[in-house]
């Protein structure tokens, strides 16, 4: 009796002591967190941030960074209340993601917000898991085959749905597109039969949207919103207890993990050996389900809304600079003649005013406008900046293509010229213009989106007068992990051709 007295004292202490050493680890370490961000900042960045008195002046945050980092000697800010360094210095950039690319990880505040949508796929990953992925997708992405795989795609996909929905909204009395929803159903139908072979048809707009596009949708969006959440723990919390946002993007990622093991499980029954699609390819150099899941839908996330953005802004510049179009429209007779109707690949190569144009629309309006790493161990950039251990390092593309001492006195007028040389592209360098990122981790996806973007535009340009609908309008962006316009990009459709 003594005996079982003394054991349940003896636990009882143990679990007093657990519990009040659990409470003091989680003390110690909020204070240290707490230290690190410095919440009682006085400075005047630091207030502006909290009191949000930065909003009176400017519609969103990047526009207000990039006013902080013009006016900053070094390009460089730091919002010590967040523990963020910013910068817009290209030396700075080349630093972060080529020189000490080991020292600057995405880190693990990223991956553990994307980490249930992508699980270990590439996007979310570091180190030797992302060395691996990187090689094979590397060595898949830049084959001819694929590429060609790619333009075949994309070519079907404009010649069978997007120019006959344009045209059935053309001229039509009060007849108003969404050009960015479009773009975002075009964008998805081509990633996912790029992908996995398969065609959601989202741009058939006589269809239900897919179950899988509705699924992944959601499971992105609310993805997103986890990094815009006041502090993490608000939806650590409600992905404990299955609640809110947390209880629908469970159900979501369900979605998209039922889907994607269907489709792991059809190729593997009817062969993959012939197959074009990533997926399939990916298949001959891993058995691992779980593996391939996770580096196709990473594929799928980085390769869908980019690609959208990227063309919302081109057509929202385009309709502003008539003068633009002209040109476009020249350089492609030039090229294909009057007879031919659509520009074969090479073809499309030669035009370097519509390359010009495109860089230069994404210099504006990149489709990540910013992007974020954390730092491994102390460190000082090129400009002079201390970088404490830990700290959260931030490039941003949006600031730098606003830059006067990046681009010149005329950064703010979209000049397609700007990339040319005697009639010749010529590219500048990734670390003055990041938008696919640079160095060891430059998107992988760079020339498919290329190639996506400068057939739309030839096709539309070629066909339509595509005018934004309340010209006087300047875009204002949403936040999320890729541009987008609130309330979408009304236009207005006429068919150069009827
Ligand atoms: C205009 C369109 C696009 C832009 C502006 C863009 C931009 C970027 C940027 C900035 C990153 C770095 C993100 C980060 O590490 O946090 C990235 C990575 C990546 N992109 Fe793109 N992207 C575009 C289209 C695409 C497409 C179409 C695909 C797929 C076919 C794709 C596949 C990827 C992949 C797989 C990565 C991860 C690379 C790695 O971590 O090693 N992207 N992209």
């Amino acid at each position: 009796m003594g005996f079982e007295i003394d054991q349940a004292s003896l636990f009882t202490t143990f679990c007093i002591l657990f519990f009040s050493f659990t409470i003091l680890f989680c003390f110690f370490s909020f204070l240290i967190f707490i230290t690190r961000l410095r919440p009682w900042c006085n400075c005047d960045v630091c207030r502006s941030y909290l009191s949000l008195s930065w909003a009176k002046e400017f519609g969103n945050l990047c526009d207000w960074y990039t006013h902080l980092l013009k006016k900053s000697p070094t390009g460089t800010i730091h919002v010590h209340v967040l523990g963020n360094i910013i910068t817009a210095n290209p030396e700075n950039v080349e630093y972060m993601l080529k020189t000490r690319f080991d020292n600057y990880p995405k880190g693990k505040p990223f991956s553990v917000i994307l980490g249930d949508l992508l699980g270990r796929g590439i996007f979310n990953v570091d180190g030797e898991s992302w060395k691996f992925q990187r090689k094979m997708a590397s060595l898949e992405l830049g084959s001819v085959s694929i590429r060609s795989y790619a333009f075949e795609i994309v070519t079907t996909e404009i010649q069978s749905r997007l120019i006959p929905l344009l045209s059935s909204f053309a001229g039509k009395e009060n007849g108003v597109l969404d050009l960015q929803d479009v773009f975002r159903r075009f964008s998805f139908d081509n990633i996912c039969k790029f992908s996995f072979g398969l065609d959601p048809g989202c741009l058939q707009l006589s269809l239900p949207i897919s179950s899988f596009a509705l699924a992944f949708d959601l499971a992105s969006k609310l993805s997103a919103e986890r990094a815009m959440a006041a502090s993490p723990i608000v939806w650590k919390f409600k992905r404990l207890f299955n609640i809110g946002s947390e209880r629908k993007l469970k159900e979501a990622i369900k979605m998209v993990d039922i889907f994607a093991t269907e489709m792991i499980n059809q190729r593997r029954k009817t062969g993959f050996a012939d197959q074009k699609d990533l997926l399939s390819r990916f298949m001959a150099s891993t058995n691992d389900d779980k593996y391939l899941r996770d580096i196709v839908i990473s594929f799928l996330l980085a390769g869908r809304d980019t690609v959208a953005s990227a063309l919302t802004s081109f057509f929202y510049l385009l309709s502003q600079h008539p003068d633009v179009e002209a040109a476009i429209r020249d350089e492609l007779e030039r090229v294909i003649g009057r007879t031919q109707e659509v520009a074969s690949f090479e073809q499309m190569r030669q035009m370097h005013y519509l390359n010009g144009a495109i860089y230069e629309s994404m210099r504006l309006f990149p489709p990540i406008q910013f992007d974020s790493k954390f730092c491994q161990e102390d460190d000082i950039l090129p400009d002079g900046t201390f970088v404490r251990k830990g700290t959260r390092v931030t490039y941003h593309p949006y600031a730098m293509g606003r830059m006067e001492r990046v681009w010149g006195p005329d950064c703010l007028q979209f000049k397609p010229e700007r990339w040319l040389q005697n009639g010749v592209f010529r590219p500048e360098s990734p670390y003055k213009y990041p938008v696919f990122q640079a160095g060891l981790r430059i998107c992988l996806g760079k020339e498919m989106a290329l190639v996506e973007m400068r057939s739309v535009v030839l096709a539309l340009v070629q066909r339509f007068d595509i005018r934004v609908a309340s010209p006087n309008q300047a875009p204002q962006f949403a936040p999320g992990l890729t541009a987008s316009v609130r309330g979408g990009l009304p236009v207005l459709v006429q068919d150069r051709w009827s």
